[in-house]
């Protein structure tokens, strides 16, 4: 029942943020943010029936500066599926727009991804949007860029200790930990449920900044009933600094699960709840709970609608994800391309959350979605995002 609700009510939410798109309107107005009515790209980009094909955003906001420019793109891995398709949206969205595009992923590896760079910058990029792979190995490189005039776009991951970087784009990433968190609330009845609750937490790499992000959201939100004594944790594994997954590794949340899942859980106790931050590190645990816990199912948080997690949703293995749409972010930053190259202000919506170490960095956020069971298909299918086939 309670449960329903709930999903009405993020339905009509999610609803709510497809209209608005990327340009959600929540966010704090940055001073440099420009009329939602001369903004129009993005926003289209992101209706859900959009089929990211069409690329309608970019070609309107960036195609005055665009012809033969070219476009640094650096992703981190091809390893985990959504990277693969932010490199692929960006590539697309952008030579829609008429931009050549290097587009390189590093294979986690953060040398490779420094050397990369130092290619893109030689070779004639006029602009750098890069996903870093550590937060603070693009220093010196980033020196590069900015003594040869190129901007830096920082792709959903903040890079941290260098004045190279102009913008960041991202989604709210506290968000995303606040929606996995107000979901266990909802489920478990948390307001009205004396319990206690059993709660064991996985969390992302303590070399990626938005890591902490996702964890301080879930936490905060869920402390009043930690304090309230609603949520235990068994194992007494609970600062970030403990609970991190470093590369975000399905099989290090794996095994760290299952060391957990022998100590604490071996002799009965029931968990209820798994809090993990993102969908590889969900996976490690949904493994370890099917090896090694034959207890009822717990409720288990994820973050990407990856294709094997939104499976593992309809199989009720995971019970809710954070949907990031990454065609969204990928017009908003063709959009900033544009703006920039341009010489045209350029559309944030965030001049207060992301310090990197030098100060502020004007930021774009998009916002993340709940999904669940009971909406994927509106979420993920009928806007394009996935067909039916991928998820059979
Ligand atoms: C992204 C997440 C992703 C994680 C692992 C984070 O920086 O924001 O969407 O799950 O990296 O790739």
């Amino acid at each position: 029942m309670k449960k329903k609700v709930l999903s009405m009510v993020l339905a009509a939410s999610m609803v709510a943020a497809a209209l608005v798109g990327c340009g959600g309107g929540e966010a704090a107005p940055a001073a440099t943010s420009e009329p939602a009515a001369e903004a129009p790209a993005a926003d289209d980009a992101a209706a859900p029936a959009d089929d990211a094909a069409e690329a309608p955003a970019a070609d309107d906001a960036a195609a005055p500066a665009a012809t033969g420019k070219k476009v640094g793109v650096s992703m981190p891995t091809k390893d985990l599926q959504r990277w693969n398709q932010d490199g692929a949206n960006m590539q697309q969205q952008l030579e829609a727009a008429g931009y050549e595009v290097d587009l390189q992923y590093a294979s986690n590896d953060e040398a490779t991804q420094v050397s990369q760079i130092e290619n893109m910058i030689n070779g004639g990029c006029s602009v750098l949007v890069i996903a870093a792979i550590e937060a603070n190995s693009l220093s010196t490189v980033l020196e590069g860029a900015k003594s040869a005039g190129i901007p830096v776009i920082a792709y959903d991951r903040l890079i941290m200790n260098t004045d190279a970087i102009n913008y960041y784009a991202t989604f709210d990433n506290y968000k995303v930990g606040a929606t996995q968190a107000q979901y266990i609330i909802d489920t478990l009845d948390l307001d009205n449920a004396a319990g206690p609750f059993n709660m064991e937490v996985t969390a992302g790499d303590p070399g990626d900044n938005n890591a902490p992000f996702f964890y301080n959201g879930a936490m905060e939100t869920l402390q009043p009933y930690i304090d309230a004594g609603k949520i235990v944790i068994p194992s007494g594994q609970v600062e970030f600094a403990t609970v991190g997954t470093p590369k975000w590794s399905t099989e290090t949340a794996q095994s760290r699960m299952e060391n957990i899942l022998s100590s604490n859980y071996a002799d009965g106790t029931k968990l209820d709840i798994c809090l993990c931050s993102n969908d590889s590190t969900s996976l490690g645990v949904q493994n370890a709970l099917a090896a090694n816990y034959t207890g009822d199912y717990p409720i288990v948080t994820g973050q990407d609608c990856d294709i094997a997690n939104v499976k593992n949703m309809i199989a009720g293995k995971q019970s809710m994800s954070v949907f990031k749409d990454t065609r969204t972010l990928a017009a908003q930053v063709v959009k900033m391309v544009g703006q920039i190259l341009n010489g045209e202000e350029v559309e944030v919506n965030d001049t207060t959350t992301y310090d990197n170490g030098t100060g502020v960095i004007p930021s774009f956020l998009c916002e993340p979605v709940f999904a669940d069971a009971n909406n994927y298909k509106e979420l993920l299918i009928d806007s394009g995002y996935y067909t039916e086939a991928d998820l059979q």
